[in-house]
């Protein structure tokens, strides 16, 4: 149980020993503290290091730097050996370590250094019972600041653990400032506890002062805002990104061919991206992307093909040209065998003698004729051919036979599907073409309505513009070559190269690299895509760890 002196901002007990001293500490403590720049003397300093430091806190966005920052500076200020900082777990029943900072032992683990592995500090023990043994649990649990003189002469708390610490280490825990750090609801989210305050003079251990509390307890104050506000940002900043990924995975289910389109071009935009950051030679020497520009870059290939929301599902993956809802062509073999009842009847009212068998027989050349051209049709509808003017005019001449149904003569094809039959390349005509395509312009219209943060302005821009062409002949807007942002060049590599890849889509086998490459150096001779691009993706193989994963290996033969 804790005394009443040891609670609130009493010194637990008179500064009895000289332990402590230069001798007690080893040799890595040694080390003089009072040789750094930012030893303070005066509580003027101290007041107006403080007011710079609020200025630093409030910048920093890296949380791990932030809670590096907040030790940093409460030891210079305080000029304390050593400190650590815990983070209150999520659930509030334990201390996280976050930071551990130690001069003379040359120890600095979490935040940016290596992470900290040791056991969270209870706040309960095993019985329920609040840890009020343990000095940081204890702060956490009450919210009071305790400053004790000698961690090794002082009742309440249990500080074996220190104890042992030090036997290992060799080290001598004295003076100690254990403070809570309050966000702005008033709720505790951390303690910080200082150690060894050291004499700048003589490097002694001495008692951190009543000042050095005053300026503790405003530092952890303005420390807690800092972090509060730092994690507020994170966690919009997640459910934002999430978010993101979430729409666009959403969008990608849409096909079973092109689910994960979107995650793999983004995987190989980052990677491409990350390669100019390294490069020190050839044209992206001078290339240098921020984290910031990173960030926004990673958005906006995750959204690329926003649009893609509004295009509707058939035409997604038309997979033959008479294909709306369902393939059309099925409905052309009905009226294929409409056509061939109306003749078999026709001919046998005009041999009314004859059996079945023998009109068949008699009109089997009709009959091969009319599966012929079926067969014809098959193969055309499936858009994988170039449809040569030939085969246009045959598709014409058969449009002309006619079926009876309901009484009434109709073509075998309708204006709309001869249309759609005569298309040249692939299986969309070219208002379903446009249909498609105008995802680039929903994508630049959805994006651009949004109020992304300054920092992330331009993610409307650099996703829409991805199906731009260097010579112009790209859309939605027909930019040309430096006006095509390199950021929206980078995700055009990577969709095509994606989508030239990609083991599922219908209809097509898988595309080997060697195979993919020679089409994008056709597209760079065209002055589609950006030819440096291109031969940076090949010359620095960042198609090599993305193929290992996600090609099979006959594919790769490069
Ligand atoms: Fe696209
Ligand atoms: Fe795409």
């Amino acid at each position: 149980m804790l005394s009443d002196r040891h609670r609130g901002l009493i010194p637990v007990k008179p500064f009895q020993e000289k332990v402590g001293s230069k001798k007690n500490i080893t040799k890595a403590a040694m080390k003089p503290i009072n040789e750094k720049k930012n030893v303070y003397f005066n509580y003027h300093d101290q007041v107006e290091h403080l007011i710079q430091v609020g200025v630093s806190l409030s910048g920093e966005k890296n949380i791990d730097r932030l809670l590096e920052i907040i030790v940093e500076e409460a030891r210079k200020l305080t000029n304390a050996d050593a400190g650590t900082l815990y983070i209150m777990s999520d659930d509030e029943t334990e201390l996280k370590f976050a930071i551990v900072q130690n001069n003379s032992l040359d120890i600095h683990m979490g935040g940016l250094s290596e992470a900290i592995s040791w056991p969270n500090v209870k706040l309960k023990n095993k019985d329920g019972r609040e840890n009020r043994a343990n000095v940081s649990a204890y702060v956490a649990i009450s919210g009071k600041t305790i400053n004790i003189h000698d961690v090794y002469n002082v009742e309440g708390f249990n500080f074996e653990g220190t104890k042992q610490f030090d036997k290992k280490t060799g080290y001598r825990s004295k003076s100690m400032l254990v403070t809570p750090l309050r966000n702005h609801e008033n709720e505790i989210i951390g303690v910080l506890q200082l150690l060894n305050a050291l004499d700048p003079s003589t490097g002694e251990i001495i008692n951190f002062s009543a000042e050095s509390q005053k300026i503790i307890l405003s530092l952890a104050s303005q420390a807690a805002v800092a972090l509060s506000n730092s994690h507020l940002i994170h966690d919009l900043e997640s459910l934002f990104e999430l978010f993101i990924k979430t729409i666009a995975t959403t969008i990608d289910e849409r096909s079973p061919y092109t689910s994960g389109h979107i995650r793999r071009v983004a995987e190989l935009t980052m990677a491409i991206a990350k390669k100019i950051n390294e490069t020190r030679q050839g044209c992206f020497a001078d290339v240098k992307f921020s984290d910031d520009q990173m960030r926004e870059l990673r958005m906006a290939a995750w959204l690329h093909d926003m649009g893609k929301i509004t295009t509707p599902e058939y035409l997604i993956d038309k997979k033959t040209k008479l294909q709306t809802v369902h393939d059309r062509i099925h409905e052309v073999k009905t009226r294929l065998k409409l056509i061939k009842k109306d003749y078999v009847t026709a001919a046998q009212s005009e041999k009314k003698d004859l059996p079945v068998s023998k009109v068949l027989r008699s009109a089997e050349a009709e009959m091969k004729a009319l599966d012929k051209e079926y067969q014809f049709l098959r193969e055309v509808n499936k858009g994988e051919e170039f449809m040569s003017d030939e085969k246009i005019a045959r598709i014409k001449d058969i449009a002309k036979r006619e079926f009876f149904m309901d009484g009434e003569s109709r073509p075998l094809l309708s204006e709309e599907e001869v249309y759609n039959l005569c298309v040249r390349r692939g299986t969309l005509n070219e208002e379903e073409r446009n249909i498609i395509n105008n995802h680039a312009l929903v994508t630049h219209k959805i994006l651009s309505g949004l109020p992304f943060p300054k920092k992330l302005r331009h993610v409307g821009d650099y996703a829409s513009a991805h199906h731009e062409n260097i010579d112009g002949s790209g859309y939605p807007f027909g930019l040309k070559g430096d006006e095509i942002p390199l950021q929206s060049r980078i995700i055009a590599i990577a969709d095509v190269f994606e989508a030239l890849t990609a083991k599922d889509r219908p209809h097509r086998k898988a595309m080997a690299l060697s195979e993919a490459f020679n089409i994008m150096e056709s597209m760079v001779k065209d002055n589609h895509i950006d030819k440096d691009l291109f031969e940076f993706f090949i010359a620095e193989k960042i198609y090599a760890a993305y193929a290992k994963r996600e090609l099979t290996p006959q594919q790769i033969d490069v």
